[in-house]
């Protein structure tokens, strides 16, 4: 391409060619995909009328006492740095509320305090992915782990789960699924986009086969709270003989509805805790402080906002799941915790096409299931992080919707 340039003073215009300015970026920004669903976001913001159900955080108000801490905070000018390892009140409320909950002795240099799950999976995960490493994650997973994974040249090898299963993860496919190269196993219960609650018997079986074979796992429990229909959730800490190998990796965001505040933690072994804390140093310092202090106020606090929380969450879950089974075309199942459901469309059904003209055509927005694995382009992923009057007047437009579609 060519372009005359600008006349400068008296000297005679000039011909320059160049070539269309492209940044030259590190090669492993290619592992980030193009977000398939930007085209409809970009869609739902020219139309009138639109019923979200693509929401991935809660809609729920943070409890009160939590902004009042916050506010607190600020007005007490803690406005400066923490220590690096995060505000030693909260390394001290997340020591004792573990510590309590899993009945497991914990340090304060157990923990590190970051930017939300994010930033802990975002450090655990590029600290150690290289190639030659494996890195086993269910198809669907989070839309991060297999990015962040081949960014840093690490291989990803998924493990299908499926709507007639519940989405449930088989300890025998993790079993078959390891190899040499295994490197680790990103766990994510109750999981997103499937909203899948692995119980106790699965947990130990692959923290047990891991430990055996000295494969790390990540276990990203930001939903920990959020459960349905069981009491006792089993995080990796309370299956785990030592943390040699184990990350535990949590936020504030879903439990008491802080996304927006940034503060989240990683849970591992001394040793693992000091380097990630050195690589921490060098990403984003430290975590936002007063947002450290709600924390602290969320922690300590009374739980029966968490509790009104989950009992609102469950009857959604339950209306959902109701609206699904009534609408053509969609198999659904049960999801045991978070706030998604993950049905399949017909095999051949391209979701990512389906989800767009549903938008077109209805005004209800959902996420195709293309966004999050390999294997999953015929499924479309609800949130159900919005009323029940929502929930209900957006299948009102869906279910008749559907029923006119010749699959
Ligand atoms: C499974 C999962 N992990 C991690 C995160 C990120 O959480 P945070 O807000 O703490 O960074 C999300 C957010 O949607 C999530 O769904």
């Amino acid at each position: 391409m060519a372009e005359v340039a600008k006349d400068q003073g008296s000297t005679p215009p000039r011909k320059v060619s160049y070539r269309k300015s492209k940044a030259r970026w590190h090669p492993s920004m290619q592992a980030i995909p193009v977000p398939g669903i930007r085209r409809m976001v970009n869609l739902a913001a020219t139309m009138k009328d639109v019923i979200h159900l693509s929401i991935g955080q809660p809609d729920l108000p943070t409890p009160k006492h939590i902004i009042d801490a916050y506010i607190d905070a600020l007005n007490a000018g803690q406005t400066g740095y923490t220590m690096d390892a995060g505000l030693p009140e909260l390394l001290v409320a997340l020591r004792d509320y573990y510590g309590k909950r899993y009945n497991r002795k914990l340090t304060r240099d157990n923990i590190l305090i970051t930017s939300g799950a994010t930033e802990a999976m975002y450090l655990a995960i590029s600290a150690t992915s290289t190639p030659g490493r494996q890195f086993i994650i269910t198809d669907p997973s989070f839309l991060l782990y297999a990015p962040l994974i081949r960014m840093n040249g690490g291989e990803v090898k998924f493990i299908p789960t499926r709507p007639e299963n519940n989405h449930q993860l088989d300890p025998d496919d993790v079993i078959k699924a390891m190899g040499p190269r295994t490197f680790a196993l990103i766990l994510n219960s109750p999981n997103n986009p499937t909203g899948a609650v692995y119980p106790r018997s699965t947990i130990e079986t692959i923290v047990e086969e891991c430990a055996y074979r000295g494969v790390q796992i990540y276990s990203d429990e930001v939903y920990d709270h959020l459960v349905f229909d069981d009491d006792d959730y089993a995080s990796v800490l309370s299956c785990a003989v030592d943390l040699d190998n184990i990350m535990c990796i949590s936020s504030f965001s879903k439990t008491y509805s802080m996304a927006g505040l940034r503060v989240g933690w990683v849970i591992s072994s001394q040793a693992a805790i000091k380097s990630l804390r050195r690589y921490h140093m060098f990403t984003t310092s430290v975590a936002n402080t007063p947002a450290q202090f709600a924390g602290v106020a969320a922690l300590t606090g009374n739980q029966q906002c968490v509790r009104d929380m989950v009992n609102i969450y469950r009857e959604r879950r339950d209306l959902i799941m109701k609206l699904i089974d009534e609408t053509p075309h969609l198999t659904g199942y049960k999801p045991g915790g978070a706030f998604f459901s993950f049905p399949n469309l017909p095999a051949h059904v391209d979701g990512s096409d389906l989800a767009l003209r549903m938008l077109k055509e209805t005004g209800v927005c959902v996420v195709p299931g293309d966004a999050f694995g390999e294997d999953t382009a015929n499924a479309l992923r609800f949130s159900f992080s919005t009323s029940c009057e929502n929930l209900e007047e957006a299948f009102g437009r869906i279910i008749p919707w559907m029923a006119k579609q010749g699959f």
